[in-house]
């Protein structure tokens, strides 16, 4: 039997290569796909491969009618109507440890670039200024780094910072109480927000931890606190942060995420000046991009050809619930 794999987002070489050379595999892959060009392929698909900006909801989903497979190239599923997938028998995906690495260090990256003032300053020079005193920065070493979400990427990120001398602070909305213990994490957030000179978010955007960084938990956050956001924008109130970075409660922020996506023009932290911004880029390296695309390759070649799945996301729809 022939599959249709469609790739409606841009995937890497590495894993476009992996995909066509399964023989078993007709690869859709043009590079981005608009809207309409996924409505019109996708009920002649088994597989779907998809990154962040394709929007697997219902209005695509109610027409994937061969769909048996979505797998998410990256982390976050919240493009996914998982409930949807589940409905209709679809098993979704992912390839949680290809982006690690890459996701520390650019948040580490940010950290550097929020504590040296190394954006502004470099425009500051490009614009013809030598200003030195301007740009007075602080040290990361014997500072307390908070972090909030402590899975793959926030144990990278603690790992890295301890080595720069830092103390971490970790904390998990997701781990239970007697295991946070165990495993040496704070149990209740406010311990983190009270003591973190820097606060780096790594958590899945839940009920729980929507907005998390909100008014009431900023009053609770130390006086010039940094912010580093490369999780999910949505586990920000915007206005909120935006208010406090003007106010100078917190010194900086640092944010390769939004909500939404690409954030629009009057979004409220974007024009402040002691914000630092990435597109969405903590995952974007050659090395991590080649490893998410063969994992996702990896992982529709056993799943339609072995009946084999790794890192499902909807385990209800095996009956794994
Ligand atoms: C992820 O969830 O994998 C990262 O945010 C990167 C991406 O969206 O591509």
């Amino acid at each position: 039997m022939q599959y249709l794999v469609l790739v409606p987002d841009t995937l890497n070489q590495a894993g476009l290569a992996a995909l066509r050379s399964v023989t078993a595999f007709e690869v859709h892959a043009p590079g981005k796909m608009t809207r309409e060009q996924t409505l019109a392929r996708i009920p002649e698909a088994h597989a779907l491969i998809v990154r962040s900006d394709t929007k697997v909801d219902a209005a695509l989903l109610e027409h994937a009618d061969q769909l048996r497979v979505v797998v998410r190239a990256g982390v976050g599923v919240d493009n996914i109507d998982l409930e949807m997938c589940t409905a209709r028998g679809i098993v979704v995906m992912n390839t949680p440890e290809a982006n690690t690495i890459s996701t520390a260090e650019h948040t580490i990256a940010l950290m550097f670039a929020l504590a040296r003032h190394i954006p502004q300053a470099d425009r500051s020079l490009r614009e013809g200024r030598w200003e030195r005193s301007k740009f007075v920065g602080t040290q990361l070493t014997g500072k307390t780094l908070g972090i909030i979400g402590y899975g793959r990427i926030g144990h990278a990120v603690a790992e890295r910072a301890k080595a720069l001398g830092m103390t971490v602070l970790p904390y998990d909305p997701f781990t239970p109480e007697r295991l946070a213990r165990r495993l040496a994490m704070l149990t209740d957030p406010d311990q983190v927000f009270a003591q973190a000179d820097v606060l780096s978010l790594h958590a899945l955007v839940t009920d729980e931890t929507r907005e998390i960084i909100n008014r009431e938990t900023i009053a609770r956050m130390k006086d010039g606190v940094l912010i580093v956001n490369t999780a999910r924008g949505a586990l920000i109130h915007n206005a909120d942060l935006a208010e406090a970075l003007r106010s100078g409660k917190v010194a900086g922020a640092a944010l390769d995420v939004y909500d939404p996506e690409p954030p629009a023009p009057d979004h409220p932290l974007l024009g402040l000046p002691n914000v630092v911004h990435t597109p969405h880029l903590a995952a974007s390296t050659h090395e991590a991009q080649s490893q998410v695309g063969v994992e996702a390759a990896e992982a529709v070649r056993k799943a339609l050809l072995e009946g084999r799945y790794d890192n499902v996301r909807n385990r209800e729809v095996l009956g794994m619930g």
